[in-house]
C-alpha cells in the first residue's frame, strides 16, 4: 500500500461485499430451478470467452455455509447476492419453486446466524427462459411478472430481510443484452432496444410498490454509472459524449429521482403515458451505484467500430467510446481513474439536489488475474490499490456533502465474469475452478483490516 493509512468512514457506515445468481451458484439444473436465458445464450457457439458456463460456476448453492463463514471471518456488515427468479418461479410467472425458496431460506438465515445483513438483489439479469422467449424486457408484460415475483420473494422474506434492490443495472442488460448483443439474450437491436429500458425501469417501479404492500422496506436500485467525458472540445465530439451520457446514466436515473426522461432522448422514445412515470418515480429509500470507471466520448470515427470489452458495437451509432490514455489499467483492459468516482457522485448531487436519496455504492472493483504463488499466498496487490483509491475518492465525494452510506466491493468471490467467462477474476476470494477450492486473497486481508481500523477505536 502507497498511501499512509485506511480511508476513515463514519462508524455507521456499511462494509459490504456483492455477487449474483448465476454467476456464481451454479446447480442450474438442480432443486427444480428453471432455464433462465443466460442458460440458453451460453449454450450458443461463440458467444462465451472458452466456451465457459455458469454450470457449476463457484458451486456457491452447495458451497454457501462456506462463503458465509468467509464473510464473517472478512467481518463485512452486509452481503449483496441476488435470487434466481427461476429458481423460485422456474417459468417466470405461476407456480412458487418451494426448493428455490427454501435455498434462500437457508442462506438468510446462515446470514443472520452469523450477523451479515442480507441486502438481495431480486433480478440481476438471469430472466427466465420463457418470459425471454415471449420477447423478455421488450415485452412490457415482463414488467408486470416481474411485480409478482417481487410480491412472492418479499412477502417471503419481509420480516427476515432488512434491505432490497429491485434491479440490477439495466443499462447493461439493455445495450449489451438488447442492444448489442454481447450478453443475453444476444439481440443487436441498436437503438431498437430502448423499449426494454422503459420496461425494466417500470419492473423496477412495481417492485418498489409490490415490495412495500408486503411490508418490505429500505428499497433501492443498483444502477450502473460512469462519468462520461467528451474526446475533445469540438461541438461533435460533445453532442455525442451528451447523447452517450444520456443513455449510459440519466434514461436510468431521471425517471426514478425526477419522474421524466432526459429530453434529448425524446426523438429516441416511443410515447410513454404520464402514469408509467408516475409508477417508475415510486419513491425508494436509497440509491445504488455501481462504478467502475469513467467513459471517453466522441464522435462517431469513419470505419472503426468502438470497442466494448473488445466486442465491436454497431459501428453506426451516433457515438464511439474512446481509449482513456495516462492511467493505469485493470486486467480487464479497464482504465483505473478514482477522480472520476469523486465527480460521478457530486455530480449525482449536483443533478438531483435534494432529489437524491441517500447513495449506496453496491459495486466498484477490478478484474486482476492473479493466482496463488508456489506458497499458497494470492498477491493481488493491485486490487488493493484500485480498492484504496477508489475508497479515498469515496471519501472525497462525501466530504464534499454527497451522503453515501455504505460500500460493496464487487466481488466476494472470483466468479462468472458473463461475456468473459472465468478469464476475468474480480474476487477478494481466489477460486479454483477445476476444485471449488476457496483461498482468500491478500485483498481480502486488506479489506478486512480496513473495516476493523474502521469500526474500532484506531478509527481516526
Ligand atoms: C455487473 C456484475 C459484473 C461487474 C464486472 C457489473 O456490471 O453488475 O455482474 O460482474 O459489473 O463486470
Amino acid at each position: 500500500m502507497d498511501k499512509p493509512g485506511f480511508p476513515s468512514f463514519p462508524p455507521d457506515f456499511v462494509w459490504g461485499v456483492s455477487t449474483a445468481s448465476y454467476q456464481i451458484e451454479g446447480a442450474v439444473k438442480e432443486g427444480g430451478r428453471g432455464p433462465s436465458s443466460w442458460d440458453a445464450f451460453v449454450a450458443e457457439p461463440g458467444r462465451i470467452a472458452n466456451g465457459d458456463t455458469g454450470e457449476v460456476a463457484c458451486d456457491h448453492y452447495h458451497r454457501y455455509p462456506e462463503d458465509i463463514g468467509l464473510m464473517k471471518e472478512l467481518g463485512v456488515d452486509a452481503y449483496r447476492f441476488s435470487f434466481s427468479w427461476s429458481r423460485i418461479q422456474p417459468d417466470g410467472s405461476g407456480a412458487v419453486n418451494a426448493d428455490g425458496l427454501a435455498f434462500y431460506d437457508r442462506l438468510v438465515d446462515g446470514l443472520l446466524d452469523a450477523g451479515i445483513t442480507p441486502s438481495p438483489t431480486l433480478f440481476h439479469w438471469d430472466t427466465p427462459l420463457e418470459l425471454e422467449q415471449a420477447g423478455g424486457w421488450l415485452n412490457r408484460d415482463t414488467a408486470r411478472r416481474f411485480a409478482d415475483y417481487a410480491e412472492i420473494v418479499g412477502g417471503h422474506f419481509a420480516d427476515r430481510i432488512p434491505r432490497w434492490i429491485t434491479i440490477n443495472e439495466p443499462v447493461v442488460l439493455t445495450m449489451l443484452g438488447y442492444g448489442a448483443g454481447i450478453h443475453a439474450p444476444g439481440l443487436s437491436l441498436g437503438f431498437d432496444a430502448l423499449p426494454a429500458a422503459h420496461h425494466l425501469l417500470l419492473g423496477h417501479g412495481l417492485g418498489v410498490q409490490a415490495l412495500r404492500a408486503v411490508g418490505a422496506s429500505t428499497i433501492g436500485i443498483a444502477n450502473n454509472h460512469a462519468a462520461t467525458w467528451p474526446a475533445s472540445e469540438h461541438e461533435e465530439d460533445l453532442q455525442a459524449a451528451s447523447l452517450y451520457d444520456n443513455i449510459a446514466n440519466w434514461i436510468f436515473a431521471d425517471p426514478i429521482l425526477t419522474g421524466s426522461y432526459p429530453e434529448e432522448l425524446a426523438p429516441f422514445l416511443p410515447p410513454v403515458p404520464d402514469s408509467d412515470l408516475a409508477i417508475i418515480s415510486t419513491p425508494i429509500d436509497w440509491y445504488g451505484i455501481n462504478s467502475y470507471n469513467p467513459a471517453l466520448v466522441g464522435a462517431p470515427t469513419a470505419g472503426e467500430a468502438a470497442l466494448v470489452d473488445g466486442h465491436e458495437l454497431d459501428a453506426s451509432l451516433p457515438f464511439s467510446l474512446r481509449e482513456i490514455e495516462g492511467y493505469p489499467r485493470t486486467d480487464f483492459d479497464w482504465p483505473v481513474v478514482p477522480e472520476a468516482l469523486t465527480e460521478l457522485l457530486v455530480g449525482f448531487k449536483e443533478r438531483y439536489g435534494e432529489k437524491l436519496p441517500p447513495i449506496y455504492i453496491t459495486e466498484n472493483g477490478a478484474a486482476i488475474n492473479v493466482g496463488p504463488d508456489a506458497d499458497g499466498r494470492v498477491r493481488d496487490q493491485r486490487r488493493i490499490d484500485y480498492t484504496d483509491s477508489h475508497l479515498h475518492a469515496l471519501k472525497a465525494a462525501m466530504d464534499a456533502g454527497v451522503d453515501v452510506r455504505g460500500y460493496f466491493h464487487w466481488s466476494l468471490l472470483d466468479n462468472f465474469e458473463w461475456a468473459a467467462g472465468y478469464s476475468q477474476r474480480f474476487g477478494l476470494v481466489h477460486i479454483d475452478y477445476a476444485t471449488a477450492k476457496r483461498t482468500p486473497k491478500d485483498s481480502y486481508f486488506w479489506y478486512q483490516e480496513l473495516i476493523k481500523a474502521n469500526k474500532g477505536p484506531l478509527q481516526q
